[in-house]
């Protein structure tokens, strides 16, 4: 029998405990949430975010620029946000506009409030396996294999997608954990050659029905980034078959209530690390 990973209650506790600190402070944390352009998912994100900072204690200012902003409007709109007082985290929501250069913008954001962990030096400190803020679904992820007791030392983990939002980090932190990680992505001749031999499974890619029941082996533990929704039913899907697959597993992640809450708790979470880097709290 499979064991359901419960990533709502786990976030619940976490946004508990964010909110209990932020209670005994004098002042409140400050987040910048930076929309640029018309994507309507980014819109439903951007405003759960702004939400769940709301009900946690944080201050949080929504930024929307227009879809035509130039790369400059939005360096400038950062540049100030680097500068102001009351702003300790600053998220630009993926993805941006094709003219505007992504890398450009992550490079902007001060590293000190970089609370996505998207910044060169914040992937550096990543690598580098020193402490810094990470890309919140990872670590997301990562408590809730800490929460779970999942050992993943010398495990055989497949990360099924290449984004710097989810598959890149999640491969360097579970490196850093020493487990043998392999990345399968777009171009992958045959994925169940791989997922067919993995302990853990992480899936990030966007593909309703992704993983079946005949790629994967008996007893795996499946964590399903996949956010999909449904044009016939307008249900919300992982990328993994998760009826089919279920019960060849020992833990699984269900979507929704699995990693989607978690992201969310982690970037608060980022914001008040932040919040204290900066000496806030002092
Ligand atoms: N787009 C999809 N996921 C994310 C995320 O975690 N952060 C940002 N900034 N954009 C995203």
């Amino acid at each position: 029998m499979y064991k359901l990973i419960d990533g709502k209650k786990v976030a619940e506790s976490i946004r508990n405990k964010i909110k209990d600190e932020i209670n005994s402070l004098d002042t409140k944390p400050g987040l910048a949430v930076v929309l640029i352009g018309n994507d309507p998912s980014s819109k439903v994100y951007v405003n759960l975010k702004y939400k769940k900072c709301m009900e946690v204690g944080i201050e949080s200012y929504k930024y929307e620029l227009s879809e035509d902003s130039s790369e400059d409007d939005v360096i400038e709109l950062i540049t100030k946000l680097n500068d102001d007082k009351k702003i300790n985290g600053i998220l630009v929501q993926m993805p941006l506009p094709k003219h505007i250069n992504r890398n450009n913008v992550l490079k902007a954001v001060d590293v000190s409030k970089d609370v996505d962990g998207f910044n060169p030096e914040s992937i550096g400190n990543l690598i580098l396996n020193k402490q810094g803020l990470y890309p919140c679904t990872p670590v997301g992820i990562i408590k809730l294999i800490d929460h779970y007791n999942i050992d993943v030392k010398g495990k055989e983990v497949v990360v099924i997608g290449n984004s710097i939002i989810v598959g890149n980090p999640i491969s360097q932190l579970l490196l850093n954990r020493m487990a043998t990680v392999t990345v399968c992505h777009i171009e992958t001749k045959d994925l169940s050659l791989y997922t067919k031999k993995a302990d853990i499974i992480i899936s990030a890619v966007g593909k309703k029905n992704l993983v079946t029941k005949d790629m994967v082996k008996e007893g795996v533990i499946i964590f399903d980034v996949g956010i999909n929704k449904d044009k016939e039913d307008g249900k919300i899907y992982g990328d993994v078959d998760f009826e089919q697959v279920k019960d060849l597993c020992s833990y699984i992640t269900p979507v929704p209530g699995g990693i989607g809450p978690m992201t969310i708790a982690c970037l608060l979470e980022n914001t008040l690390i932040a919040y204290k880097n900066q000496g806030k709290d002092k």
